[in-house]
């Protein structure tokens, strides 16, 4: 029998890495995980959804202290104002944390680190940096990069990527925002609550592509509310820049008069893509999708004996907590055991204010597999809500009309994305909308809209 250096090998230690590298080593077998950035935790923990997410609570507590929204809870600060380097230092510090906390971790589970670039030999053997290693089981979890947009060069200074902009260091006064996708949205606010005028450039004619049609115009209505301007149905034909400005060049979709628009920062966030540059993925004889994703079945299994993939590398979602679940499912897997991800049930949460989530199917795609019973709840009749004066949003849960079994629950409130869960929950366990009307919820709480939606499927909601 062959010997070799590991028993598991995986490549990029992301939210699907590191989780695939601990739950391997917990289950006894010898793992390396080779990783190249300087610090643990991939995309997420860096460069992703922490750091956004430390801009997203630090810049409304900003606005709530500036802009008077605190004085009709009887709360009056005045002279508010912004220390961005704080701010920055603060994000950076969580980053920190939890990046340590990664590395903590794989010393506790006796994960060996490492450090380096990862590149297939063969499909047993990898070098990392000068290193050349073997494993009878290898993950890809190398994640994904930004999309770039085809003649607009980054340069991180005027013209950013989701990296750049997590890092400006003042506050622009016009940022551009090009693609009304989860990043647009989550940095657009960000800066828009700093004070620069936000506007967001979409391709189509909606805002947040995949979302339920209702809560893509619901959500649109309350970004134009909050002060973001948004071109739908616009497509951008140029970025230059001059100094410290860029001329954004955009025009109408289906063709139409140009215009263009100055901006001292511009975001380029049309999406993301698998990450494979440099692994000689060649060498190990591993097969992409059309899309470029390493292709897999179900078990995360590539077409070569022994490699694996998971994550934003591999088809699906890109979303951290998707990468997490495959993580322990691939390494239950390697290990002999069956590890399973539903990927009909993984929620999605834009962390703007309000918070956007979602699980399952949106009412369109429902509608397109059978009849359908939808039930809806706004906030605006919720009691928590209406003492926290936080009523904008509503509950939507779609039924099938003949089984009750929920197909999908959309969510716009202040806590849609811890709500989200337990939509998920009752739906992996193959809840009905009643069994949601049934079950008790404390009051006064923002859950109870789940509750009420859910009785509003049986057209019997209590409180509307
Ligand atoms: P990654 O996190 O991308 O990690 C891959 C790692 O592999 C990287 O560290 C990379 O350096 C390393 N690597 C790549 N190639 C090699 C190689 N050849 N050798 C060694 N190492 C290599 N998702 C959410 O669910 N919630 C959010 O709030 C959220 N916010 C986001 C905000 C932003 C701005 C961005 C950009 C993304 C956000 N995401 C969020 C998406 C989330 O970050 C990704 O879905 C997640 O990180 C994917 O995990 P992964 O393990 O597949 O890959
Ligand atoms: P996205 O796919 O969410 O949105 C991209 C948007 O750009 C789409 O609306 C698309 O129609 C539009 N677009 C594409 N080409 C365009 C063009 N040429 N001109 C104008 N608009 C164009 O991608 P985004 O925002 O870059 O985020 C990438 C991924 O990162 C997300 O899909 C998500 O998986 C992940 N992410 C998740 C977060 C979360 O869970 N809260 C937060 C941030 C990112």
């Amino acid at each position: 029998m062959a010997e070799y250096d590991y028993d598991v090998l995986v490549i990029g230690a992301g939210p699907g890495g590191y989780v695939a590298a601990i739950r391997a080593a917990q289950l006894g077998l010898k793992t390396a995980c080779a990783e190249s950035r300087e610090t643990l935790g991939g995309t997420c923990l860096n460069v992703g959804c922490i750091p956004s997410k430390a801009l997203l609570h630090a810049s409304e507590l900003f606005e709530e202290a500036s802009h008077g929204a605190l004085a009709k809870f009887g709360v009056e600060i005045e002279g508010a104002k912004l220390n961005l380097d704080q701010m920055h230092a603060e994000k950076a510090k969580a980053v920190g944390e939890l990046t340590g906390g990664i590395e903590y971790l794989f010393k506790k589970n006796k994960v060996t680190w490492l450090k380096g670039k990862a590149a297939f030999q063969d499909s047993s053997t990898v070098t990392v940096g000068d290193q050349t290693v073997t494993a009878r089981d290898i993950v890809i979890a190398t994640g994904s990069v930004v999309t770039p947009l085809p003649g607009v060069e980054i340069d991180q200074k005027v013209v950013v990527d989701s990296t750049g902009a997590l890092a400006l260091p003042k506050v622009p006064e016009h940022l551009v925002v090009i693609g009304g996708g989860v990043i647009g949205l989550e940095l657009g606010s960000v800066w828009r609550r700093l004070g620069a005028k936000v506007t967001v450039v979409e391709y189509l004619d909606q805002i947040l592509p995949g979302f339920d049609g209702e809560v893509r115009k619901e959500s649109a209505k309350l970004f134009k509310k909050q002060g973001m301007e948004l071109k739908t149905s616009t497509k951008v034909t140029g970025v230059t820049v001059e100094g410290d400005r860029a001329t954004v060049s955009v025009e109408p979709a289906a063709g139409g008069a140009a215009e263009t628009l100055s901006a001292d920062a511009v975001l380029v966030a049309i999406g993301r893509k698998p990450n494979i540059d440099g692994l000689n993925l060649e060498a190990a004889g591993v097969k992409l999708t059309d899309r470029g994703q390493v292709a897999i079945d179900h078990d995360f299994a590539t077409n070569v004996d022994g490699i694996w993939a998971i994550g934003d590398v591999a088809p699906g979602l890109m979303l951290a907590h998707k990468a997490e679940d495959e993580g322990v499912a691939v390494a239950e897997n390697i290990a002999g055991q069956t590890g399973i991800v539903n990927h009909d049930v993984i929620p999605s949460v834009v962390y703007t204010m309000p918070e956007i989530a979602g699980v399952g199917l949106s009412e369109e795609a429902a509608k397109e597999k059978g009849e359908v019973k939808v039930g809806k709840f706004p906030f605006m009749a919720n009691s928590r809500a209406k003492t926290n004066r936080d009523t904008d949003g509503f509950v939507k849960v779609i039924a099938d009309a003949k089984t009750d079994r929920v197909l999908g629950v959309w969510i716009i409130s202040s806590l849609a994305g811890t709500m989200i869960a337990q939509a998920a929950q009752a739906m992996e366990f193959g809840a009905t909308s009643e069994d949601i009307a049934y079950t008790c919820h404390a009051h006064p709480t923002h859950a109870e809209a789940l509750k009420e939606a859910a009785m509003a499927v049986q057209g019997k909601p209590i409180h509307i």
